[in-house]
């Protein structure tokens, strides 16, 4: 039975699928998937990639999504330390993720979480798109879109213009000031990039200390243009327990 960091997945080839690859003038494409959190504001003890949604967990919809993706040669997990050994087997047990080679502990942060991912992949990615293990209804569309972007701009995030009016606001709650909205986008996973962009981005970030909340603006600390593409209304992420009950309704709605 597989057990630790980073093993190879029973049953599974460590060789790369290349046909995906070989349509896209040998672009490899590497899907990171953040799901490292412990999930303390879903109050539970469950990690949450573990949580169940719709009666399996919530990172293996995630993973589906991807899987179903033409663009994506491989899907590289990152989870709490404690659920590797449980995430490769259930990978290993379930035969229709092919793209999942391996499973890899992830980080602290969010951020360390990635660079392991990063570094693990090197020499075996040109490209690589990151997404939240906790947007389970990425539409795939916008993965594609995503990654077909990635061709033009070197950087690309999925994001939605703000809707509602936004507030500056103290520490004691009082208003300070409201903000144009004009020009402010809510920003989403996933977020594509050249390989040795984000690497650079995230080597620069951690010699500074720098911790952003997401992967684009290690890339904007850098000075290179971040291109947005409109994400979708789906594609939020669950992170309280009212937002697992809006998925279990989704779930049912996209039946
Ligand atoms: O904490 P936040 O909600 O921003 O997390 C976004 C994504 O990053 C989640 O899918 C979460 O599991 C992942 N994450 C991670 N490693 C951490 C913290 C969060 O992979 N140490």
């Amino acid at each position: 039975m597989p057990t630790g960091r980073g093993e190879s997945l029973s049953g599974h080839s460590r060789v790369p699928p290349r046909r995906a690859t070989e349509n896209r003038q040998m672009m490899r494409v590497v899907a990171l998937i953040p799901a490292a959190g412990r999930g303390r504001r879903m109050g539970k003890e469950i990690p949450k990639a573990s949580l169940s949604l719709g009666g399996i967990p919530l990172l293996w919809h995630t993973l589906q999504k991807f899987e179903g993706c033409t663009q994506v040669d491989e899907i590289l997990p990152l989870v709490p330390p404690k659920e590797v050994s449980f995430w490769t087997d259930e990978i290993g047990r379930r035969s229709k993720l092919k793209k999942v080679q391996r499973v890899l502990a992830g980080g602290e942060e969010r951020q360390d979480s990635v660079f392991l991912g990063l570094k693990a992949i090197a020499g075996n990615a040109d490209w690589v798109i990151i997404h939240d293990g906790a947007r389970p209804f990425v539409p795939p569309e916008l993965i594609e879109r995503a990654l077909s972007e990635t061709r033009r701009w070197k950087a690309v995030t999925a994001a939605l213009p703000a809707g509602e009016t936004i507030k500056e606001v103290s520490l004691e709650k009082e208003v300070l000031r409201t903000v144009d909205r004009g020009s402010l986008w809510i920003i989403q996973t996933p977020q594509s990039f050249e390989y040795s962009l984000i690497l650079s981005a995230h080597e620069k970030a951690r010699e500074e200390r720098f911790c952003g909340t997401d992967d684009a603006s290690l890339v904007e600390r850098l000075g290179i243009p971040v291109r947005v593409i409109e994400g979708s209304r789906f594609n939020f992420k669950i992170t309280t327990p009212e937002d697992l009950i809006l998925g279990e309704a989704l779930l049912q709605y996209l039946k």
